[in-house]
């Protein structure tokens, strides 16, 4: 007879590591995230039904306990040197802080390289502890955009033209590159590093000196560039969660509205610069459509638990038919979750308040052990 769980482990609060931070260039913005599910944990009902500890990796990938989590959580931003005097000299992960192996589900908040991309999926998968949000595989190819497109072309899914360039490509031959991306996409064009996250290392070029630079700047960042056709469009974006055993699902569209050109780094982060229209003004039929791209995003790239799909929609002109053009822009399967944010705004209005959503996302990730968290695979 196997033992009785509940002689083992007394029922109590399920223990949630909250783990935020990050080597990535998402930090700042992973800090805001984490304070709001945070907090979202520790109110009303949820208060009681989980025991949250929070978790800081700081800029070097390095982790630690909850003492040092807590005030960077409470002064909202990273950790200054003073806080981090006791520090390995080594960059990177350098073990777990002690109370790290008592956790029961793990919920990551954060954003960008190491940490949205499957590198952290794959330790909790080693570690076979269930974790909010989508696995490695969804993780891995959310992230890079090159993996993103391949997979939503697949799919069918509409797509601005795009090219997909190494940046050694670019050493090998500058003047053949240029002449195939003025020949297949032209101007304006967007160049993308295909692996960071908060447009940085993204530029918007008119010509061929503004396309060299760019495909320069962006090459030093990352190896995987992604150069896109410009198009003139508004930016919706919608909120998916769901997965595994349970239905995906939508929510209303949202549209992001911002006061410059494109909506680059600067715009993105600097207060008043940009606001957000929840629920979207557009067609009900262009709403619809969104959502079901929305899921058949989620499901081209294998992304579960949480994702928010960003769109461009291109209104119908004077005498043309029909309600316009969407195209597919992104994926971020691990999105900005600070009160403020989309995601968690949409749900919002979508009917579904931060609370119950948060406890939501980790009775999802409870109940949906992974293959890999099986051992022994699959029953004979
Ligand atoms: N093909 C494009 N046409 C027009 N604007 C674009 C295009 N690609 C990107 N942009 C602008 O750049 C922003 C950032 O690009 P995006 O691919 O979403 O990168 P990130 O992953 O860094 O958010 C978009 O929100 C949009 O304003
Ligand atoms: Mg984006």
């Amino acid at each position: 007879m196997p033992p009785d769980p509940s002689r083992i482990a007394p029922p109590g609060p399920i223990r949630v590591g909250l783990i935020f931070g990050g080597a990535s260039g998402e930090h700042a913005i992973s800090i805001r995230s984490a304070a709001t599910v945070a907090a979202a944990l520790r109110r009303g009902e949820n208060g009681g039904r989980y025991a949250t500890s929070c978790f800081y990796i700081d800029l070097q990938g390095r982790w630690w306990g909850p003492e040092l989590a807590e005030q960077v959580l409470a002064q909202g931003r990273p950790a200054g040197p003073d806080q981090l005097a006791s520090a390995p000299e080594r960059p990177g992960f350098q073990g777990f802080p002690a109370e790290a192996l008592a956790m029961e589900v793990w919920f990551p908040v954060l954003h960008g390289p190491n940490g949205e991309d499957g590198t952290i999926q794959g330790l909790f998968t080693l570690m076979q502890v269930p974790y909010v949000g989508s696995g490695v595989l969804g993780s891995a190819v959310g992230m890079d955009k090159q993996a993103m497109k391949a997979a939503l072309a697949a799919a069918g899914l509409p797509q601005v033209p795009y090219v997909c360039l190494e940046a050694g490509d670019l050493e090998a031959d500058p003047e053949a590159v240029l002449e195939r991306l003025e020949r297949d996409l032209g101007y304006p064009c967007f160049v993308k590093p295909a692996n960071l996250g908060s447009s940085v290392g993204i530029s918007k070029a008119g010509d061929r000196a503004a396309l060299l630079a760019g495909l320069r700047t962006a090459a030093a960042l990352d190896p995987r560039l992604v150069v896109e056709q410009g198009v003139s469009a508004r930016e919706l974006e919608c909120a998916v969660r769901g997965g595994g055993p349970r239905p995906l699902q939508a929510s209303v569209l949202g549209e992001i509205r911002y006061d410059a050109d494109w909506y680059d780094f600067e715009t993105k982060y600097s207060e008043g610069r940009s606001h957000t229209v929840i629920p979207a003004e557009i067609p009900e039929p262009v709403a619809a459509s969104a959502r079901t791209m929305a899921l058949q995003a989620c499901r081209a790239v294998n992304a579960s638990g949480l994702a928010r799909v960003d769109f461009f929609y291109s209104e119908a002109g004077p005498g043309e038919a029909g309600e316009g053009r969407l195209w597919l822009n992104e994926i971020n399967t691990l999105p900005g979750f600070t009160s403020q944010s989309m995601f968690p705004m949409l749900w919002e209005a979508t009917g579904v308040p931060l609370e119950t959503l948060v406890d939501e996302l980790i009775q999802a990730a409870r109940d949906w052990p992974r293959a890999a968290l099986q051992p022994g695979g699959p029953p004979a």
